[in-house]
């Protein structure tokens, strides 16, 4: 969007100038000289009015991208610097917007870049048309005829590596939409002389290379050929490589094309077959054979090509041999037959190859028009495209050279005529009064070659046709009788020629003045050429073929259709198809691209003056310009022109009111310009001269450095006065911001100080207040206390009688009480916990209570302790009892008992009921176990211990053994007497037993046990409740035990430890058991 809105002209920024229209003073030097500047700065394109010429730049320019394409898209044509796409977009517009068929006509000597031009247009165009599968596809299809046509109609010469040897004129259609449809291409006269001889440096068509190069060695094989080019008679050898040219990859593009076109595979084989028998006619050589009537007859030196050639062909040997040999001619109704000499046999080869080539490539043509022919029958808008040979002026120049200038002499009139056209069309148009323009009418020559009677061409013809002996130079003489006169015409015998006494013209030769100048033409092939003949027998041979291609190529052969017409000669086919084109061109709106070759080595940045200037004279570019200023040299509409020079006169700067046309009369007026430099047409302003343009021009640039100056001037006072808007205020700002703080610190300050001093005169007044309150209210308490004690002293004097017998001890009761009261509160507070084990007591608070205090410590802890039991079970009752038996017999008294405290007395510690292996000794003991654990029972004889169960009911207990369970021992509990342990640390203890009881047979017995003040208390307890008696529990370090009717003396030493904490027992002899314990 920006980009579009940007107001630019092609006067902007030039190089040179843009449109060799404005060239003051415009003289061949000066164009010579505009063009080399642009070109020299890389501007390859340079405007005629709306002819584009385009100087081949040899190197790849930045100026064909999509941004370039977006660039020049839907932009007026003088708008940006001149550029090929301006053209292209210029005329797909008005074919899209204005419904007028284009034809953009290409010229140019070889090399110039017209194939080029001819695809940057069509590239552009098939950029910015329409978008889609369908329409995409067709622009595919017409894109890719380009590299199949370039293949077989191309060749490398020496002026182009890729120079194309046909004229080529391509209609693209397109619908109302301006979205392609399809197209149309017509070829003119491609240069078979080629297929069979090519100049020295040059190649033979690409095709043939690119075949060679890139055929796969299968293909190679099924079309009977050696890679080598060196094989070929008809490939020039010394050029067969092209630098930057690569054949093999060519081939697989063209091949590729060739699908995308549409081709078949079948039908790609049989032209590729074709080409094959093209390359292998070449190799069939002739030898002379002397006959006997004295004749020269030809033999084919090597029949196996031959046969290749007819195997590849479908072709019958004999019948091609024949038509080498033969040549048939029929008149009146009479077939002769005569042989052809060596000569001759080739002359037919090479005829046979350069028609069979040239059959191909119209072929082609067709068949690719086939495929890119519009499918719908809906009105179709046209744009040709031409692309054609320029004008040609060599050292030798023959027929191809006159039939191609003829051409040009063509495109030139129709250049004239249209462009006069065009431009008498715009002067009524805009209502300018038409004035004459001087210019060379080339219509003259253009008769002088075409005309029906006496033209040139008609002349070849005729004597082409004529009986009787017909040589180049019988066609001389006969032109030298009819032209003579011709005042463009030259020869030796010509008036003009005699006139000017010109020997430089030599005898066989004819000049002609051509629009872009003089040339000599060399008569010598002109009739041959013409008559392009082909040996019937040749024709016939070829259409008897079983190859469906080669078949259809040669129509006439078929005997059927045979006639005895001759075919039209090529000029007069040439001539009909140039009427043909211009009838066509003459229709549709003109483009012209007109090419330049800037030097001969192909090389970039090198401009060869001669070269071009010599060009510039045959491409007629003054004469063009001349047509082109004839009337007015620049044309503007009035908008555009008083948008760009508004600024020039007060009255219309900067806005201008009323109607643009008003406005450039206003500026014109106001300018001082002579009026006979400019019309006033309808829509545009006419400026005859272009130095008018450019005083404008230089006006308009000074005028615009003074606006720039103006502008300048005054953004740098607005760019000043906002800095200084800018930096009072910020200044105003900094110092209310200041001024504020000062301010706000000041009140602050004062603030406090106020409120200081508030503060201290309230303080002050409250204190008085409080001062006067106080007093108010001690004069009040005063007043009430005197008062009281006025009543008091009152009450006490008139009860002083009642109260003195028992106040004291009211008094002291009362006291008493109070004390009591809040001894007991606080006690109560200060209570310490219910542990029994809690020794704290609050402080006695007065030394009266003492007695009372200590009295509520013990009832307190009686009934702390009391609380405490009532929480017991009796199960844990009886357990503390029994703890508490054990420490009435053994505290203080064995060194054993602390330990015990702390183990709970378990009883069973055996779990005899539960554990199945004492299930025996269960069955014995009828009563409740109170006690059952293993303990060692001490020999009598030696002192030894071994384990045994010791089991207690609450009549019995039981020795049993710790293995089997086995009961040993059943001592009743009210046979034992009394208990003896020792003071120390050790387990030992005695059970003594009553003397003559069962049990006491063997006497006393001796444990060992680490649970011994548990197994002593039970068996303690258990006789008390069996018996109601307290045995005896001696603890003593010494004590007599009765053995059998032994009374022994154990003793107890302190000794060293030897097994663990156990006693170590020793039987002295009959009187002593020795216990050693640590
Ligand atoms: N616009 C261009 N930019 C870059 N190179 C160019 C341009 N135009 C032409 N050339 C170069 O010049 C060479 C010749 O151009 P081209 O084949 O278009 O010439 P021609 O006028 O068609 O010649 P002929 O008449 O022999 O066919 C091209 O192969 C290319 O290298
Ligand atoms: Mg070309």
């Amino acid at each position: 969007m920006m980009k579009s809105e940007v107001k630019t002209s092609l006067l902007d920024n030039m190089i040179g100038v843009g449109d060799s229209v404005l060239l003051e003073p415009l003289t061949e030097d000066t164009f010579l000289e505009n063009l080399k500047n642009r070109f020299d700065h890389s501007e390859i394109y340079t405007y005629i009015g709306s002819v584009v010429i385009s100087v081949n730049p040899y190197r790849q320019l930045p100026i064909y991208t999509p941004e370039k394409v977006e660039e020049y898209r839907n932009r007026n044509f003088y708008e940006l610097s001149p550029h090929i796409y301006a053209l292209a977009d210029e005329a797909y517009r008005s074919l899209r917007d204005q419904d007028k068929d284009q034809c953009i006509l290409i010229t140019g000597e070889s090399g110039a870049g017209k194939t080029e031009a001819s695809k940057l247009v069509m590239s552009y165009v098939a950029a910015v048309c329409g978008k889609g599968a369908e329409v995409n596809q067709v622009k595919e299809q017409l894109l890719q005829s380009n590299p199949v046509l370039e293949a077989f109609g191309n060749a490398k010469t020496m002026r182009n590596d890729n120079s194309s040897r046909f004229g080529k004129y391509m209609d693209i259609e397109f619908d109302f939409k301006g979205d392609p449809l399809g197209g149309v291409i017509s070829n003119y006269l491609l240069e078979k002389s080629r297929v069979v001889k090519q100049p020295r440096g040059e190649r033979n068509f690409h095709i043939f290379y690119q075949l060679l190069s890139g055929g796969s060695e299968d293909l190679l094989k099924q079309l009977k050929l050696e890679r080598e080019f060196n094989q070929y008679n008809y490939l020039c050898l010394d050029s067969a490589k092209v630098n930057g040219v690569d054949d093999a990859a060519n081939f697989r593009t063209v091949k590729n094309a060739m699908q995308i076109v549409g081709f078949m595979d079948d039908e790609v084989e049989l032209v590729l077959e074709v080409v094959a028998a093209v390359l292998k006619l070449g190799n069939i050589e002739f030898k002379p054979e002397s006959r006997v009537n004295g004749l020269d007859e030809s033999r084919i030196q090597d029949k196996n090509e031959l046969k290749e050639i007819c195997e590849l062909l479908g072709q019958d040997q004999a019948v091609l041999e024949r038509a080498f040999s033969f040549r048939t001619v029929e008149a009146k109704q009479e077939k002769v037959s005569t042989t052809l000499n060596v000569a001759q046999a080739y002359y037919a080869r090479d005829a046979l190859a350069k028609n069979l080539y040239n059959r191909l490539f119209t072929w082609l043509v067709n068949r690719i028009n086939e495929s890119i022919k519009a499918q719908t029958k809906v009105r179709k808008k046209v744009m040709g495209v031409l692309d054609i040979y320029g004008f040609e002026i060599f050292e030798n120049n023959s027929f191809e050279q006159f039939i191609i200038n003829y051409c040009n002499e063509k495109l030139q009139q129709i250049f004239i005529e249209l462009t006069l056209k065009e431009e008498q069309e715009e002067y009524i148009k805009e209502g300018i009064e038409w004035t004459h323009i001087e210019y060379f009418n080339n219509a003259i020559i253009c008769e002088l070659i075409e005309n029906n009677t006496n033209g040139i061409l008609a002349m070849l013809d005729e004597e082409c046709l004529r009986p009787g002996t017909v040589t180049d130079e019988t066609f001389l003489e006969k032109l030298n009788q009819i032209c003579a006169v011709h005042e463009r015409f030259e020869s030796r015998m010509s008036k003009s020629s005699r006139f000017l006494n010109d020997t430089t013209l030599p005898h066989n030769c004819f000049r002609i003045q051509h629009y872009a100048g003089k040339v000599m033409y060399h008569v010598e092939g002109f009739v041959d050429k013409n008559n392009d003949l082909l040996y019937r027998d040749l024709s016939q041979a070829m259409w008897k073929t079983n190859h469906v291609l080669v078949k259809a190529l040669f129509p006439e052969g078929n005997p059927a259709k045979m006639s005895l017409k001759r075919p039209p000669t090529a000029g007069s086919q040439f001539k009909a198809s140039v009427a043909t084109l211009m009838k066509n061109l003459q229709t549709k709106n003109p483009n012209y691209i007109r090419c330049i070759k800037p030097n001969d080595q192909k090389t970039p940045h090198v401009f060869t003056e001669a070269l071009v200037r010599h060009q510039v004279r045959y491409l007629g570019l003054m004469e063009n310009v001349r047509v082109r200023r004839a009337g007015y040299a620049f044309k503007q509409p009035y908008e555009s022109c008083l948008e760009r020079y508004k600024m020039l006169c007060s009255q219309t700067w900067p806005h201008w009111r009323q109607g643009a046309r008003d406005g450039v009369k206003v500026l014109l007026t106001e300018l001082q310009i002579p009026p006979e430099e400019f019309s006033y047409g309808r829509s545009k302003i006419f400026i005859r001269n272009p130095r008018t343009l450019f005083e404008l021009e230089d006006l308009r640039k000074r005028r615009l450095e003074d606006l720039a100056t103006l502008i300048q001037k005054i953004y740098r006072g607005w760019k000043c006065r906002t800095h200084f808007l800018l930096m009072k205020k910020s200044q105003i700002t900094i110092s209310a911001w200041t001024k504020r703080h000062f301010q706000r610190k000041k009140y602050l300050h004062l603030k406090s100080v106020t409120l200081i001093i508030q503060s201290y005169i309230r303080g002050w007044k409250a204190r008085k207040l409080l001062r006067e309150l106080k007093y108010q209210k001690l004069c009040e308490e005063s007043a009430t206390t005197i008062a009281a004690y006025w009543r008091g002293f009152q009450v006490r004097r008139e009860y002083r009688k009642f109260f003195r017998a028992n106040a004291g001890r009211k008094i002291y009761e009362f006291i008493v009480q109070r004390i009591m009261q809040k001894y007991f509160l606080e006690l109560k507070k200060k209570l310490p916990s219910m542990s029994p084990t809690e020794t704290t007591w609050p402080a006695r608070p007065y030394l009266f209570l003492d007695n009372t205090h200590t009295e509520l410590k013990r009832i307190f802890h009686l009934w702390r302790c009391k609380k405490y039991r009532d929480q017991f079970t009796a199960q844990k009752r009886a357990i503390f009892e029994e703890k508490l038996e054990a420490s009435e017999l053994f505290k203080d008294k064995k060194a054993l008992y602390a330990n015990s405290v702390c183990q709970p007395f378990q009883g069973d510690y055996l779990e005899i009921s539960k554990n199945p292996k004492y299930q025996k000794l269960t069955g014995a003991v009828e009563e409740k176990i109170l006690l059952a654990d293993v303990v060692n029972k001490i020999n009598r004889a030696n002192g030894k211990g071994a384990p045994r169960i010791f089991l207690l009911t609450q009549s019995n207990f039981f020795i049993a053994d710790q293995k089997s369970g086995q009961i040993k021992s059943t001592i009743p509990v009210m046979d034992i007497t009394s208990v003896s342990v020792s003071k120390q640390t050790d387990g030992l203890f005695a059970v003594h037993l009553k003397e003559g009881s069962t049990a006491a047979a063997k006497g006393d017995f001796l444990f060992t046990s680490d649970r011994l003040i548990e197994i002593i208390t039970k068996l303690y307890r258990t006789i008390f409740f069996k018996t109601n008696q307290k045995i005896n529990v001696e603890i003593n370090n010494e004590f007599l035990v009765q053995f059998n009717q032994d009374k022994v003396c154990v003793k107890f030493i302190q000794g060293a430890q030897k097994n663990g904490n156990l006693p170590a027992c020793k039987r002295k002899n009959n009187r002593l058991l020795e216990v050693t314990v640590p």
